[in-house]
């Protein structure tokens, strides 16, 4: 087991994942304080999602439009009914086939699921993660009497989420109290955001690609759904914003990079002469998890644009495009 020794030295908050460290964890968010976590998907940052002033809190610290709900993480699909409704069977088989993992519901809320976390919509996002920690850290909470823990991605509003504890902190430094806690449990295993699918319809509809994939999806249901990560006219998405998940530095999708400007593509693409290589991934999968933590890079380098080649859209490939479209969109 890992030592609890912060792992980082100065006045940190960040600590591994101990049984100690997450039952006090898990305490401090009972007590209305925020824990940021890992998850198999990005960092989160914690609150009980029953607390409408740790929530509010939450929602200042991140930057965040009150209006935009947030993701209910619970242990288990037997929670589920806690906080949704009419659950129709395809998410029942979609939550028995993907959870514990990288996967959104979205579904009518019930009252235990306030305006101040669902952004006033009749409807609430759930998710069981299937990371270590984080299932421990929700199983715990519960068996101290909480309920669910709304998480939106660890960093402010509009950034690039945290794939490490020390992106976390790097991220929120100097936002958090000395009450609040970052979870250190490695690096995220899939590096990109939830598969996030509205189950508010007859049919599921993708509003975020991600690990889990359309294919998979439409294996799982053995018929053909659509998705429309565009368009926010069904239900509010923040991460349906254009601009989204940007880096400080201006993200190219075309054209040559100038000596000093940052390179990213598979392996076997060559660096063009002067470029500063941020990240060579061999597959989807190492692409998706380098992504985020080689833009941060980019950014503590000072570097101010980064042109990036786009994997191929196959399985998480087209998650990885959806969010490369976004980081590129500045405005
Ligand atoms: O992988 C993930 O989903 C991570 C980890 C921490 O679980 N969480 C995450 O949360 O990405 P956040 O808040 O950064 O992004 C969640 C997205 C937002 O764009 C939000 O607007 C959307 O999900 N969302 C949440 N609840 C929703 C709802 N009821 N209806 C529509 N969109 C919703
Ligand atoms: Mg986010």
């Amino acid at each position: 087991m890992p030592t609890e020794s912060a792992t980082i030295t100065h006045m940190s908050i960040v600590l591994n994942s101990t049984a100690t460290v997450i039952r006090d964890a898990a305490k401090s968010l009972i007590s209305g304080n925020l824990v940021a976590f890992p998850t198999e998907t990005v960092y989160g940052l914690g609150a009980d999602a029953t607390n409408k002033d740790a929530i509010a809190r939450m929602y200042r610290l991140k930057g965040r439009p009150t209006d935009h709900p947030l993701i209910v993480h619970i242990s288990s699909i037997k929670n589920l009914d806690k906080w949704a409704r009419e659950i129709p069977d395809y998410a029942i088989k979609l939550a028995r086939s993907f959870w514990p993992g990288p996967m959104t519901l979205i579904l009518p809320r019930t009252d235990l699921a306030k305006d101040f976390i669902s952004g006033g919509q009749d409807n609430v996002g759930i998710r069981v993660p299937g990371h270590t920690v984080a299932l421990a850290l929700l199983k715990e909470f519960e068996a101290q009497g909480g309920l669910g823990v709304a998480a939106p991605s660890a960093n402010k509003f509009g950034a690039v989420s945290p794939t490490t504890s020390s992106d976390v902190e790097l991220e929120l430094t100097g936002l958090l109290s000395t009450n609040d806690l970052i979870l250190n449990g490695g690096p995220c295993s899939v590096g990109v955001e939830s598969t996030i699918l509205n189950c508010t319809m007859d049919m599921p509809i993708i509003l975020r690609p991600g690990a889990v994939t359309k294919e998979q999806v439409e294996n799982s249901l053995e018929c053909s759904i659509d998705s429309n990560i565009n368009l926010s006219d069904q239900v509010k998405s923040s991460g349906s914003f254009k601009s989204h998940y940007s880096p400080i530095a201006k993200v190219f999708l075309t054209g040559v990079p100038n000596p000093g400007d940052g390179f990213i593509a598979y392996s076997h693409i060559e660096t063009p002469t002067g470029a500063v290589r941020l990240a060579s991934p061999k597959n989807n999968e190492e692409y998706a998890q380098l992504l985020y933590s080689s833009l941060r890079y980019g950014d503590l380098k000072g570097i101010s644009n980064i042109y990036v080649v786009p994997p191929n859209s196959n399985g998480i490939g087209a998650a990885i495009c959806d969010r490369l479209t976004k980081s590129s969109a500045k405005l």
